[in-house]
């Protein structure tokens, strides 16, 4: 069994259950697509027919939002489940220049599966699956199919630098959640326990963000930070 298969995301009615719900347990999900835009539209948008790769695309929530902002993009959206790529190509199916790979992160590194350049490689809430030695190969993979002054993004959770923090960022987490039920009206103890589920479940290796930064530094990428975080949810990236 590949390691895609044995984690929950494997599993139809937990990816069912993470579409539904998104927008409730991740933390500043809005803001989070916000960043995204702002960056596409501030370093990327200025040239046409743009050259998109979207890794780990879930349902397609990423492109779609970059499409809201620019038409000509041509994109490549890559997830190991087959239910996810079903959801992102019905969501997606008024737009031309999509193409679908059915690959995990792991099948990447070890096969031929990318090919041509890219202007933007984004990923969102996804890469956390793989080992710090996984992240910087797939990084590595990245960086080779990125255009000269091509950009990565990637949306994540991160691992804290101490436990204090970590749990400080448990904490926040669920004061958020509480704070998003409150105002949709939602009652009882639904998703009380995501951040129990989220440090318990051997499928999420979250690295800190400093080992994430270094790591894209000594591959070579350029204008390396991060670019907004709240807690583990973090946006970080750089330019080739
Ligand atoms: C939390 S969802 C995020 C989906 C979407 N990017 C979003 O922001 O809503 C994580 C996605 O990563 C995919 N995924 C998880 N592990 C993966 C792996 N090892 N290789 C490829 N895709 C993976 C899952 O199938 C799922 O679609």
């Amino acid at each position: 069994m590949t390691e895609f298969n044995k984690s929950r995301w494997a599993n139809a009615e937990f990816s069912q259950e993470y579409r539904d719900n998104a927008d409730i347990f991740i933390v500043e999900r809005r803001r989070l697509l916000e960043v995204m835009k702002s960056f596409y539209r501030y370093f990327i948008l200025s040239n046409e027919n743009n050259n998109i790769l979207d890794l780990g695309c879930g349902d397609g929530i990423i492109t779609l939002n970059l499409l809201e902002i620019d038409k000509s993009i041509s994109a490549t959206l890559i997830d190991a489940s087959d239910d996810m790529l079903n959801k992102a190509s019905d969501r997606l199916s008024g737009f031309e220049n999509i193409n679908f790979i059915k690959a995990s992160f792991q099948e990447i590194l070890e096969k031929d599966i990318l090919h041509g350049n890219f202007d933007f490689a984004v990923s969102s809430l996804a890469i956390h699956h793989l080992t710090m030695n996984e992240k910087r190969d797939f990084f590595k993979e990245i960086y080779s199919h990125l255009h000269a002054g091509g950009y990565f993004m990637n949306i994540d959770v991160m691992l804290a630098p101490t436990d204090t923090l970590e749990q400080w960022y448990m904490q926040m987490w669920r004061e958020w959640i509480d704070e998003t039920k409150t105002s949709l009206g939602i009652e009882g103890n639904i998703f009380d326990d995501i951040t129990r589920r989220y440090k318990e479940f051997d499928d999420n290796k979250p690295d800190t963000l400093d080992d994430q930064l270094n790591a894209l530094r000594d591959i070579g990428f350029k204008e390396v930070d991060c670019f907004y975080k709240y807690g583990v949810f973090a946006v970080y990236g750089g330019r080739k």
